[in-house]
């Protein structure tokens, strides 16, 4: 790889503003000054310092986000704000886009990544990935509801739904509110849910497609609909608690190969 590439890529300056650098002699490539920035280096085995400090290679990054509601999946939409615009932009020269869609009103776990082998195996739905969620439903849940969903719903599409597992938390009356939200979350003082039973429902459901607008269709079909959705797992990487909607951070080593599945 040419050396202003690599450094390019890592967010160190344009292709001019690297050769500069170089030609200043701030850039070592095995203990010797690189007066060239087209010289070609291997990230993985040169050692390379800029301004005295070593330089780590990457090629990947792999971002948690807890995505807020008011945000959509996307890198670049023209009148609505994405959740890249959430992300400091020192990454935005790796190009990262999200994995997958979660809707402008869900909120939770997004990764950020721009490897696109790993997002194709966590949205091929050959590869089962499940995707777990948190809802709340304007309605109680009953079982054959749970019946419905493991047998897979028309939703209007060629085929039915994949098995999905649904889990019934409580009546959704019992949310425990000032748990769930931080009362200064624009979504909780806006949003009034209107129970049509007087009661709803709070479940897990746990899906391995990714549809458009999938989860609330699938509530639609069975005479239901879905008031509040968060997603908290994909295959065994569960969503960082501590980070408060809006807030993100690098994936582990350990998470990376939780979504590689090793
Ligand atoms: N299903 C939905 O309906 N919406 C989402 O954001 C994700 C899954």
């Amino acid at each position: 790889m040419r050396l202003d590439k690599m450094l390019g890529n890592l967010g160190y300056g344009t292709r001019s503003e690297i050769k500069k650098f170089c030609r200043q002699g701030m850039v070592i490539v095995n203990g010797e000054e690189a007066k060239k920035s087209d010289i070609h280096v291997n990230p993985e085995l040169d050692e390379v310092l800029f301004n005295g400090k070593k330089v780590n290679y990457r090629e990947f990054i792999y971002l948690m986000l807890n995505k807020p509601s008011g945000y959509v999946s996307a890198t670049f939409d023209k009148y609505e704000p994405t959740v890249i615009e959430l992300i400091d932009e020192k990454y935005y020269t790796f190009e990262p886009f999200p994995v997958g869609r979660l809707d402008k009103d869900t909120e939770g776990l997004l990764i950020l990544t721009n490897d696109g082998q790993l997002s194709h195996r966590v949205l091929s739905p050959k590869k089962h990935v499940p995707k777990k969620y948190y809802a709340i439903i304007d309605r109680l849940v009953k079982t054959c509801d749970i019946e419905y969903f493991e047998k897979g719903i028309d939703i209007g599409e060629e085929h039915m739904t994949k098995p999905a597992k649904l889990e019934f938390i409580g009546k959704g009356t019992d949310v425990d509110f000032d748990n769930l939200f931080n009362t200064e979350n624009e979504f909780f003082v806006e949003k009034k849910f209107d129970f049509k039973d007087g009661l709803g429902a709070e479940v897990y459901i746990t899906i391995s497609e990714g549809k458009f607008h999938q989860i609330k269709r699938m509530f639609n079909a069975v005479g239901k609909e879905v008031l509040y959705l968060k997603r908290i797992k994909m295959g065994e990487l569960q969503l960082d608690e501590t980070l408060e909607l809006g807030e993100y951070r690098e994936l582990t080593a350990e998470e990376i190969s939780m979504l590689e599945g090793k």
